[in-house]
């Protein structure tokens, strides 16, 4: 497909410019842009932070090239359609340093850091860069309630949570939520994007980590607790329970996926908000690994060394 000519299921799905935008292009939002794109999306990626984009570009060409790599090595794609599909998906993406990009998007979804502040900053300043536009706005946030931003987006009616799932390649989980204000037709929308890039879309309410992460969060922390009071290692815990439970990676593995700054500030942000809930806690190991700069696999280092 030629740049600007998206294909069938992105203009059904957003008829009258099957563009997205995407803010924040980081650890989530490059996945984003990525599978955005090779649905025939056009997609535009904002970044506030200089060589955020070009890290993001890296990302996304190592990531097709493992996809494409691996479909010729099957003998389901030539060479020659492998490059050509690199190259299609590539050229649907833009991106800039300027937020007025996101003019003429049909779609934004925000993918900054678990920040309040931040996050309602942003929002208010879309409003006038997206002016007379409408878009529907979607936050990836993990823990973040949408009630607590609605307002700064100026459009509460047009306002979902999209929350994505690391990674977002393979992870086929969408959670589409919605508050009081959401109006059907941002539903409807939020969810044929999602079935549009071939992820399941799942309806949450507006409740702390909606459904996966009001699990998972609570079980990686107590995974932490248990190494705080020595009780087995990191090494062991992770085994445990990919061995006795089935689980793809054991908790730290995951944490560090994750990223464990990201980890601590949803912990820090729930614990805070919802001081009557035992499951919510603050691992003492997490606070160390924080504060000492390592955040997982995107520093290199968290509970295990990452290249
Ligand atoms: N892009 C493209 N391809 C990728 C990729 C990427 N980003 N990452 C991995 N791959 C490829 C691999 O190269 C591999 O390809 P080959 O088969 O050709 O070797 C294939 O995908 C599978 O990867 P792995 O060999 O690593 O296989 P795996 O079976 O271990 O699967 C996994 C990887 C899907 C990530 C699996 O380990 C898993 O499901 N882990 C749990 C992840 C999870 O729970 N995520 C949610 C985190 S919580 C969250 O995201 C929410 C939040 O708000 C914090
Ligand atoms: P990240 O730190 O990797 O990426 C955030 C990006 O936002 C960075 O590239 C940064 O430069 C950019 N940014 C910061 N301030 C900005 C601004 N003012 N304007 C534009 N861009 C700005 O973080 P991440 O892990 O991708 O997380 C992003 C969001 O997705 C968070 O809300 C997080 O809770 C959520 N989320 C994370 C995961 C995960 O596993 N890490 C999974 C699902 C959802």
């Amino acid at each position: 497909t030629a740049r600007g000519m998206a294909t069938g299921a992105a203009a059904k799905v957003l008829p009258e410019v099957p563009k997205v935008g995407v803010i924040g292009m980081g650890l989530m939002g490059h996945g984003i842009i990525q599978v955005a794109a090779q649905a025939g999306f056009d997609v535009v990626g904002y970044d506030a932070f200089p060589g955020a984009a070009d890290k993001a570009m890296e990302r996304i060409n190592g990531s097709l090239a493992k996809q494409t790599g691996r479909a010729v090595q099957k003998g389901s794609m030539s060479e020659a359609e492998a490059a050509a599909s690199v190259e299609s998906t590539v050229a649907r993406i833009s991106h800039s340093g300027d937020m007025d990009a996101l003019k003429g998007c049909s779609l934004v979804i925000e993918a900054m850091p678990e920040d309040i502040a931040l996050k309602r900053k942003v929002w208010t300043d879309l409003q006038a860069a997206t002016a007379g536009t409408d878009p529907i706005l979607a936050t990836n946030t993990s823990s973040l309630q949408l009630a607590d931003m609605a307002d700064s987006t100026g459009c509460p009616d047009r306002f979902v949570g999209l929350h994505f799932f690391n990674p977002v390649q393979l992870m086929r989980l969408v959670e589409v939520v919605r508050t009081d204000d959401t109006s059907e037709a941002a539903v409807d929308v939020a969810c044929r994007f999602v079935e549009a890039i071939g992820k399941t879309p799942v309806m949450c309410k507006d409740t702390p980590g909606f459904v996966v992460n009001r699990l998972l969060v609570p079980y990686m922390a107590q995974a932490m607790a248990m190494l705080d009071r020595g009780e087995a290692d990191v090494a062991g815990i992770d085994a445990a329970m990919r061995l006795g439970a089935g689980y793809p990676m054991g908790p730290f593995t995951l944490a560090d996926y994750v990223g464990l700054d990201t980890c601590l500030s949803i912990l820090r942000g729930w614990t805070e908000k919802y001081p009557g809930e035992p499951a919510f806690i603050v691992p003492d190991v997490l606070v160390r690994m924080v504060e000492a700069g390592h955040y997982g696999r995107k520093s290199g280092r968290g509970f295990y060394t990452w290249d």
